[in-house]
């Protein structure tokens, strides 16, 4: 076997004509069932009902594998691609490659929280040498779907509820997985998803069906996705749900109009899970023939795994209800994306790499300084925090404090061992001298559990603690807290929490977690809570009671050295809410970015929309806090007045007003006061995180153009920017009170 070398010699760069030749001149080589192969993504794991992988690879009928994760077996599959089937058409290895290989970083919702694009882009580069050297070509992220909705599990994956924000978010994760060249081998395929609109499932409950206007869409759902475009993501996967009442993988208005015609799009699309096949099911196609049919007439390339394409496309072809070129047309972008990465130069991945590149200590120190970007201070009453590392007795208190999995979180990469560094285990390691006890209180778990626990949980489900051993579990805990003179409670939800299939209707604490915090905080001791979840929590009561209050989310393999870093004052935290946290989980959806409607919060007939509470978010979009403050002063626009089309700079002095260094995020807002639709009261259009010392002042700009005041009109059916009069804030967060005007005339 020709196994590459360490340092694998670089593919040429082939020009797109060259690219075209060699495309052409396989598929003039290839027979139909070939060429349909190449439109299947074989599933590799037991759970993937169908044909022997082995037996589809050669015959020629595979031209993608998911969820294989062993650097022998990508070897061995691919041999027998190269080898012994009709082409030699080596095969691209896929897998969810989330947030992380085998190092692994924050979820993606903590790497928005950074408001720092640095961070996912060299996270997702980390993860991308990793995932190469171990025989991965494609990685099926980045997801960035927005969600407003906090019950949706899902939201843990993405960037939060903001456009602006999710896209320089997906743009910058599409730069760390792929870099600008195909043929780096440190590098891996990234793919946008799910396209589109599947953050807005009803009542975000994963998978139900999605009911979006037109504004909605280009508004707020699809911008990520130009912005991945737009950054070169060589794929993307269609969505499993119901847009509009057709399934994204059967929808030519997303996959034909939008993707290809408006966009340009020239990679390729993958399916959801199966979900060509469960058009069938969804009621979209009478049988799997006519859910053939339906993708291929749609656009999708590739069929993940429900095998629909191979037993029905040739069939289809028979009948003359689809050409052969229709086919082609499907298949050449996926055989120019195998071209480009120098495939079939080097299909072979070097065994012993892997070890070598995950060895790299920069790996983990890039996983521990995005741990530590990501971090948001949502209070620090007395200023509490950080803490004295001269302290003599903390007791750490939680059920997540030493759960490895906890701490790296939703969407574990198949078949990973979390070896994650702990709360517990990071602060033992800051504070030496200390005693540092530890108590887990009731256990937590989901009242019905996920399908995922088989495959991603390191241990078997166990079964259930009982009443008698939680009860135990409490008192131990509240008595190991006594001990202490102060105490770190760690609580939030565990990895299956959140995620895939992981949708709730409650965002309070799971199980026993508010009464622990409660009855730790009736000791009257110092208490910090830091928080592991991966959604926005209802933690109304700990907001009201607890002192100082740390958003760690899930912070990955680093994330216990994170923590302590920040609790301890060696890291300032500067993250920020990339999502409102709700008071309720009825209150979901909840965002920033609303309509004023006729009657405004500042209104005198104010209509309080529930008399039950107000809606008001427990902290808002864009909020976080510092070990230092911050001003804002001398808001400008380079001037009051400009045409539609011309640009403005707007520009703000930011000082450092306390004691030590910190960062700020400086956040751009603005509002159409009037228009052919009626605009959101703020949205976000631009900003930057900066770092300042104790009294230094830095003045921060932005532009304001054509690409900020844009919008999708429903009257006028198309983009327009409009003459009209605009506010503008600038601030720390969605509630920015300092404030300016524009007008922009015809
Ligand atoms: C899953 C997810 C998708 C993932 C795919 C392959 O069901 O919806 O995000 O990439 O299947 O594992």
């Amino acid at each position: 076997m020709n196994k590459t070398t360490k340092a694998e010699t670089a593919v040429s760069i082939l020009t797109e004509s060259e690219v075209a030749e060699r495309v052409e001149a396989l598929l003039r080589q290839m027979s139909l069932e070939e060429k349909i192969g190449q439109l299947n993504q074989v599933g590799g794991a037991d759970f993937a009902p169908g044909p022997k992988a082995e037996e589809q690879i050669r015959a020629g009928s595979a031209g993608s594998v998911l969820w294989v994760n062993d650097t022998k077996r990508f070897n061995e599959l691919q041999k027998i691609a190269v080898e012994e089937s009709p082409s030699g058409i080596p095969l691209l290895f896929a897998l969810d490659v989330i947030h992380g290989y085998q190092t692994i970083f924050p979820v993606p919702l903590a790497m928005a929280a950074s408001w720092d694009t640095a961070v996912p882009e060299k996270s997702q580069a980390v993860a991308a040498k990793e995932a190469r050297a171990a025989g991965i070509h494609w990685t099926f992220a980045p997801m960035i779907d927005i969600a407003r909705d906090a019950r949706w599990g899902r939201i843990v994956e993405g960037a939060g509820e903001d456009p602006y924000l999710g896209s320089a978010m997906a743009a910058a994760q599409v730069r760390g997985f792929q870099g600008s060249d195909m043929t780096d081998p440190e590098r891996v395929l990234a793919c946008a998803k799910h396209f589109a609109g599947y953050g807005a499932s009803d009542g975000g409950r994963d998978y139900d069906p999605v009911y979006l206007s037109d504004t909605q869409l280009r508004n707020i759902y699809l911008p990520p996705f130009a912005a991945a475009v737009k950054a070169g993501v060589a794929t993307l996967m269609s969505a499993y749900m119901d847009l509009n009442d057709v399934p994204a993988s059967g929808n030519r208005f997303l996959l034909r109009q939008v993707l290809r015609q408006e966009w340009g799009f020239d990679g390729f699309v993958v399916s959801d899970a199966f979900a060509v096949g469960n058009m069938v099911i969804q009621g979209h196609a009478r049988d799997g023939r006519e859910a053939a049919l339906r993708g291929i007439q749609a656009g999708l390339n590739m069929d993940m795994s429900s095998y629909t394409y191979t037993e029905q496309a040739a069939g289809l072809v028979a009948d003359g209800a689809v050409t052969v070129s229709e086919i082609e047309d499907l298949m050449r972008p996926i055989l120019a994306i195998k071209v480009k990465m120098g495939l079939f130069e080097h299909p072979y991945v070097d065994e012993d790499l892997l070890a070598a590149v995950v060895a790299r200590p920069e790996h983990r120190q890039a996983a521990r300084w995005a741990a530590q970007r990501s971090m948001v201070l949502l209070k620090n009453e007395g200023g509490l925090l950080p803490l004295k590392k001269d302290i003599k007795n903390v007791a750490v208190i939680g059920p997540l404090a030493d759960s490895m999995e906890s701490t790296e979180g939703s969407w574990m990469v198949f078949g990973h061992t979390p070896a994650a560094v702990t709360v517990l285990a990071g602060i033992r390691a800051k504070l030496q001298d200390a005693q540092v006890t530890y108590a887990p209180g009731p256990e937590i778990r989901r009242d019905i559990p996920s399908w995922f626990e088989s495959l991603m949980a390191e241990e078997a489900p166990k079964q259930p603690q009982t009443a008698e051993d939680a009860e135990l579990a409490f008192q131990t805990a509240v008595e190991t807290a006594r001990a202490a003179e102060l105490v770190v409670m760690v609580l939030g939800e565990t990895a299956l929490m959140a995620g895939e299939a992981a949708s709730r209707a409650s965002l309070d604490f799971p199980g026993r977690q508010a009464e622990l915090l409660k009855a730790v905080s009736d000791l009257g001791k110092p208490v910090v809570l830091v928080l592991l979840n991966g959604r926005p929590l209802s933690i109304n009561w700990a907001a009201e009671h607890i002192p100082a209050i740390l958003e760690a989310w899930e912070p990955g393999t680093e994330g216990g050295h994170a923590v302590a870093d920040v609790l301890f004052g060696e890291v300032n935290p500067g993250g920020k809410l990339p999502v409102s946290f709700p008071r309720k989980g009825s209150h979901a959806p909840l965002y920033y970015a609303r309509n004023l409607t006729h009657s405004p919060e500042d209104s005198p007939m104010y209509n309080p929309r529930y008399w039950d509470g107000l809606p008001v978010p427990l902290y808002p979009f864009g909020f976080g806090l510092s070990y230092t403050t911050f001003a804002f002063s001398n808001l400008k626009v380079s001037a009051p007045q400009v045409r539609v089309n011309d640009t403005v700079t707007v520009s703000v002095d930011v000082a450092n007003t306390g004691e030590v260094a910190g960062d700020e995020v400086v956040q751009l807002y603005i509002h159409q006061k009037w228009g052919s639709d009626s605009r959101p009261m703020r949205e976000l259009k631009g900003f930057k995180r900066i770092t300042l010392q104790p009294g230094e002042t830095k003045t921060v700009t932005f532009q304001l153009g054509p690409d900020e005041l844009k919008y999708w009109s429903t009257n006028a059916g198309q983009w327009i920017q409009e003459a009209a009069e605009f506010d503008i804030w600038v601030g720390a967060d969605s509630l920015a009170a300092l404030h300016t005007e524009l007008e922009v005339v015809a």
